[in-house]
């Protein structure tokens, strides 16, 4: 059981955020895209009545959800680096058990139902996301990783994954081996890396997401 603060403050958001923004660099003329991957069955049938970017805690509930606290960043991008803004971000993903928000997930008796499963962002001008979510778990079949979707005006919901750099099952991960460009594999690994002087153990996790088009093509 990870002991965790109720209060989730704008501040502590920003502050967050400011830490997990790197440095602007010079970017490639080409960054390398972000690859497409299925959407699997399980986005949430159902969405919770909560659907912010907090997982963690479902409105202004008192327990917490059981996982390691994970905050998760990243921008979406273009192909030049340039932001996307106003794209709307939305993870999902199983609970600490390896249950999903859905009716048709294995074990959804046991669902931890503290844990919000699904959550949305809209990106801001720097086309940066955050959520505060628990570090995935396996569950029979996949290794560990989170669903992403992104949704933008006049575009269709366009989704992807991220997984666990360091995961021993990644290596047997049919969805994962299917990216079979390796440079393009590894972009979707992702470090879950200790949080230096956090007292309860929390993990960033940073995941920018590249798409195959320019904002000059959404009319920004
Ligand atoms: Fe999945």
């Amino acid at each position: 059981m990870i002991e965790m603060p109720n209060l989730w403050t704008r501040r502590k958001i920003i502050g967050t955020l400011a830490l997990a923004m790197s440095a602007p660099g010079a970017f490639a003329e080409q960054l390398l895209l972000t690859p497409k991957q299925t959407a699997g069955p399980f986005y949430p049938d159902h969405l919770p009545l909560d659907t912010d970017n907090d997982l963690l805690v479902i409105n202004d509930a008192i327990t917490p959800a059981i996982g390691e606290v994970t905050h998760l960043s990243g921008r979406v991008l273009d192909a030049k680096g340039d932001p996307i803004r106003d794209a709307v971000v939305e993870i999902w993903q199983v609970d600490g058990k390896g249950v999903y928000l859905h009716t048709g997930s294995d074990g959804k008796a046991g669902r931890d139902s503290n844990f919000q499963g699904f959550g949305r962002f809209l990106t801001s001008s720097t086309g940066e996301y955050y959520f505060r979510t628990i570090k995935p778990v396996a569950y029979p079949g996949r290794t560990p990783h989170i669903h992403f979707a992104v949704k933008m005006k006049g575009r269709e919901k366009w989704t992807t994954q991220c997984y666990v750099k360091g995961e021993p099952r990644n290596a047997k991960d049919g969805v994962l081996r299917g990216i079979k460009d390796e440079r393009v594999r590894e972009s979707v690994l992702v470090d879950f890396a200790s949080i230096k002087d956090s007292k309860v153990g929390e993990l960033a996790a940073k995941f920018d997401i590249i798409m195959g088009f320019t904002p000059t093509d959404i009319g920004h």
